[in-house]
C-alpha cells in the first residue's frame, strides 16, 4: 500500500476503509474481513454510532493475531456537540473507550459547526451555536491538549474550506495534519488541495464514489450518478478495471488519501487493489474535465432558517 507523508512526521496509508453508514451488526464482521484482506487504515467517527462494535472487532483481530495495534492507522472525529473546551477530552475519551484504544492515529474536528451539547443534528436553528459562541480555535486548543497528553498522534479537521484551514493554521501549535473533505471528479477541489499543501495539510477524500447509499435526507433530485458516468466507464474499460477503481486510483494519484466505504468483501478487495492502478496523463485529463463543483453532501442541513451558518460561508 502506498503511503502519503504527514507534515508532522509519520504517514497515512493512501487507501482506507470508510465506516460511515456501516450499520451496527454488519460493521464488526466487515472490520475483521477488511483486516484479513489487508486494510490497515480505518476511518471512524463518533457520529457514525458504530465505534463500540468496531472496537470489539479490532480487539478480536488483535487476539487472533491478525494484526497489531501499531500496524493500524485509525482516524476518528469529534462531533459538533462537543466543541466547547470542557467537552472535547471527554468526547475523545468516549471514542477511545468504544474503540478500546489508548490513542488514535488521527483525530479530526468533524465540521466547522457547533451544536448545543446533546443535539445530534439540528431540528431548528435553536440547536446550533455560532462560531462566535464557540470559536474553532477554542475547540482546536482543547484538541491540542489531548494530543499533548498522548491521546492522538495527529490532529486534523474535516469539511474545512481553504480560508478556515489557513486561519486555523496561523494559530495552531500542533500542526493541522489533515483536512478530510468530499472529493471526486465532480468536485475536484484543486484550489483547496493546493492551499492545504501550501500549509503542509494532507487532504483525505470522502464520498469518493459519490456516496450512492447516503441517507435520503441527503439526496437531491437530479443528483448525478458518478459511478455510471460514461467517461469513467471508458477509462475503466481501457484499464480492465471497474469504474469504482478508476475513481479511487484518481484520488490516490492526486496525492490524497481515500476512504471508500463498503460492507461487501468483493468490493472491499477491489477497492484496495485500486491503489495500485496507474492512470496516465490522458486519463487524468479526461477525469479533470468532469469537475463541476458538484457536492453530494452540501451542508444545507447546517443552515435551517435562522441558523448562524450558511452554505456559502461553509464552502466559499
Ligand atoms: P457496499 O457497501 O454495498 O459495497 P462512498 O464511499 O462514496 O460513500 O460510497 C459507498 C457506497 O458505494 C456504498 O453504497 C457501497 O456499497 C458502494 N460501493 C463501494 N465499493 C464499490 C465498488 N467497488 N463498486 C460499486 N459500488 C461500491
Amino acid at each position: 500500500m502506498k503511503h502519503h507523508q504527514l507534515a508532522n512526521g509519520g504517514s497515512i496509508p493512501a487507501l482506507g476503509l470508510g465506516t460511515w453508514k456501516s450499520t451496527p451488526g454488519e460493521v464488526g464482521p466487515v472490520i475483521r474481513e477488511a483486516i484479513r484482506i489487508g486494510y490497515r487504515h480505518f476511518d471512524c467517527a463518533a457520529a457514525y454510532a458504530n465505534e463500540a462494535e468496531i472496537g470489539a472487532a479490532f480487539q478480536a483481530a488483535f487476539a487472533a493475531g491478525d494484526v497489531a495495534r501499531e500496524d493500524l492507522f485509525v482516524t476518528s472525529k469529534l462531533w459538533n456537540d462537543a466543541h466547547r473546551e470542557a467537552d472535547v477530552r471527554p468526547a475523545l475519551e468516549k471514542t477511545l473507550g468504544d474503540l478500546q484504544f489508548d490513542y488514535l492515529d488521527l483525530y479530526l474536528m468533524h465540521w466547522p459547526v457547533a451544536l448545543k451539547p446533546g443535539a445530534f443534528f439540528p431540528q431548528s436553528a435553536d440547536d446550533l451555536l455560532s462560531l462566535a459562541d464557540v470559536p474553532l480555535l477554542e475547540t482546536w486548543r482543547a484538541m491540542e491538549a489531548c494530543q499533548k497528553a498522548g491521546l492522538a498522534r495527529h490532529l486534523g479537521v474535516s469539511n474545512f474550506n481553504a480560508r478556515k484551514v489557513e486561519e486555523l493554521a496561523d494559530q495552531a501549535e500542533v500542526p493541522i495534519a489533515a483536512n478530510q473533505v468530499e472529493l471526486h471528479p465532480y468536485l475536484a477541489q484543486d484550489d483547496l488541495i493546493a492551499r492545504c499543501a501550501a500549509r503542509g495539510v494532507h487532504v483525505t477524500a470522502y464520498s469518493p464514489l459519490g456516496s450512492p447509499d447516503r441517507p435520503d435526507v441527503l439526496k437531491k433530485s437530479g443528483d448525478p450518478d458518478l459511478l455510471a458516468h460514461p467517461v469513467i466507464a471508458e477509462v475503466a474499460s481501457k484499464h480492465g478495471v471497474s469504474s469504482a477503481q478508476i475513481l479511487l486510483a484518481w484520488a490516490v494519484q492526486r496525492g490524497t488519501s481515500v476512504i471508500p466505504k463498503s460492507v461487501n468483501v468483493e468490493r472491499m478487495t477491489q477497492n484496495l487493489a485500486a491503489a495500485s492502478v496507474a492512470l496516465d496523463d490522458a486519463d487524468m485529463q479526461r477525469l479533470a474535465a468532469l469537475d463541476a463543483g458538484y457536492r453530494y453532501i452540501d451542508g444545507a442541513f447546517w443552515a435551517p432558517e435562522g441558523s448562524p451558518y450558511t452554505v456559502d460561508d461553509l464552502w466559499d
